[in-house]
């Protein structure tokens, strides 16, 4: 690795070791070496799809039995998937810090299954299924045989539990998001475009209330020139190697 990269890694985690309170944003590029696909991009989830045929209301009321067809290959893939070295890393980060607090847009529950415990889902959860007509929320934990499940309160139509384009995030999720922005005083922002909002607008809310913002990204994004800190490596690299510099360097 170059002498650049290790730089970045000491300086990010002398940043966290000084750190009263810690925050990491993550997006689907933190899955990527899990074998799962991000949104946007050659490979990505959208290609194929426009994101308004199947990750919309409108969708699901036109055609319910298609967009079950999308979660449901979704999940089906994520059956096979584990969490990498990356969700390991920010799970021990959690360890060391007092106070940690995990933002992700990730619907894949990868984060949790790492051992992360301070979560907020802003996009929701694949393995929920939540009742269109009742609201009724059920865990599942395979893939449905029925083309559409249903609500075994109402027997309404159950639809995966995430958030789609044009609507609400989970009531009380971004108020806790944008408490956590505005107290940490760093902010890890890894693997996401910084394209979808409000999640993308946390990070510039960190930095207003004085936070560091460090990015770890193979790829330039929205955030890059106003990050304090750009790791420019994949995230299953990176974290590891700031947890291990976090672990062995003395306290100041
Ligand atoms: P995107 O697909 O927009 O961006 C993924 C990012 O991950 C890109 O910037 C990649 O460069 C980066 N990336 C790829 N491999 C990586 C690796 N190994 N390590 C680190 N970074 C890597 O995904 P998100 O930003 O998560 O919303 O997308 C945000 C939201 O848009 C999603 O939650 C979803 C989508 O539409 C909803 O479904 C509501
Ligand atoms: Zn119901």
């Amino acid at each position: 690795m170059s002498d650049n990269f290790s730089h970045n890694v000491k300086q990010a985690a002398q940043w966290l070791r000084e750190a009263q309170r810690v925050a990491a944003m993550t997006g689907a590029g933190i899955s990527a070496e899990s074998g799962i696909a991000t949104f946007r991009g050659t490979g990505g989830l959208w290609e194929g799809h426009r994101a308004e045929e199947v990750a919309t209301p409108e969708a699901f009321r036109a055609n319910p039995e298609m967009v079950w067809r999308f979660y449901s290959a979704r999940r089906t893939q994520l059956l096979e998937c584990r969490p990498n070295p990356a969700h390991e890393a920010l799970a021990e980060v959690e360890h060391c810090c007092e106070n940690f607090c995990l933002i992700t847009q990730n619907v894949d529950n990868l984060h949790r299954l790492a051992g992360s415990q301070n979560i907020i889902e802003l996009h929701g959860n694949i393995w929920i299924d939540r009742c269109w007509d009742c609201a009724h929320e059920e865990p599942v934990d395979g893939v449905s045989e029925e083309p559409v499940p249903r609500c075994r309160k109402c027997g309404g139509m159950m639809r995966p539990g995430v958030v789609w384009f044009g609507e609400m995030l989970p009531p009380g999720a971004i108020e806790r998001a944008q408490s956590a922005a505005a107290q940490c005083d760093v902010m890890l922002v890894i693997g996401t475009s910084s394209l979808v909002q409000p999640a993308a607008s946390l990070s510039g809310f960190a930095q207003q209330n004085g936070a560091k913002v460090v990015e770890i990204n193979p790829e330039a994004t929205a955030l890059t020139h106003s990050a304090d800190l750009v790791i420019a490596e994949k995230a299953g690299t990176a974290m590891p190697a700031i947890v291990e510099a976090l672990q062995t360097e003395p306290r100041p």
